[in-house]
């Protein structure tokens, strides 16, 4: 049985996230990403992506597109309704199927490693622990390797978007399946262990409570 297979509260709410995930916010793995929330910035980053890629929280797999032709993907997400898209997708982008997995970050069933690069944009806002979710990412990543990430962030402290976020945060996290608006999560990441971490905050424009976002990438 998959997680969140069964027809109780848990199942029902993936399910209904994922429908309208799919049907209103995703991609849908369209190449041009103009116009798109932060498609510009997230294009260029991805094509830095090397090897064998290992993307977290990778939903219905609408950044596979953007993957140099040459990588090796696997795809990891804890939603199967969402993660069922992927395999489709490539198909019809005619590139190598991906290795699809359902599981979350903080436990990543992956070797030591095994990785060249680690992907994660718009995930660590809604993994439960945020510190176990980037320790497997740098165990997973072979030394050297390259975890790139897009991530939305909380707004600085005593401004009137970041009391906009604390007031939204729990109606958000219920309708976005654990989302959260108040992580600092440039911090987590600099708190990692990596080797070294490049990263830069911008605005996304609409809706506010977005802004700012992070981008950037680090090195096992
Ligand atoms: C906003 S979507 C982003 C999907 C994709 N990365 C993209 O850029 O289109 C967030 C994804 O994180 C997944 N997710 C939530 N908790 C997670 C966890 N603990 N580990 C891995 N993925 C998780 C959700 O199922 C969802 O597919």
């Amino acid at each position: 049985m998959v997680p969140g297979g069964r027809w109780n509260v848990r199942g029902l709410r993936k399910r209904l996230f994922a429908w309208l995930y799919y049907t209103c916010l995703s991609d849908k793995g369209q190449p041009n990403l103009k116009g798109t929330l932060t498609g510009e910035i997230r294009a260029p980053l991805l094509a830095r992506a090397d090897g064998s890629v290992l993307e977290i929280g990778a939903g219905d797999g609408a950044n596979l597109p953007l993957y140099p032709a040459k990588t090796q993907i696997t795809l990891l997400d804890p939603n199967v309704y969402l993660l069922r898209h992927a395999v489709p997708l490539a198909a019809g982008l005619r590139r190598a199927l991906p290795t699809c997995v359902v599981g979350v970050a903080e436990y990543l069933p992956c070797p030591d490693a095994s990785f060249d690069t680690v992907v994660a944009v718009h995930v660590l806002c809604s993994v439960q622990d945020q510190t176990a979710a980037l320790a497997e990412v740098r165990r997973v990543l072979r030394p050297g390797g390259l975890f790139l990430f897009l991530e939305h962030v909380a707004a600085p402290a005593g401004t009137v978007n970041r009391c906009a976020q604390q007031v939204l945060n729990p109606g958000w996290r219920m309708i976005g399946d654990g989302c959260q608006l108040t992580r600092d999560t440039g911090a987590s990441i600099q708190a990692a262990g990596f080797a070294t971490v490049e990263q830069h905050a911008f605005e996304v424009g609409f809706p506010p409570f977005l802004s700012p976002h992070i981008c950037g990438f680090a090195r096992r």
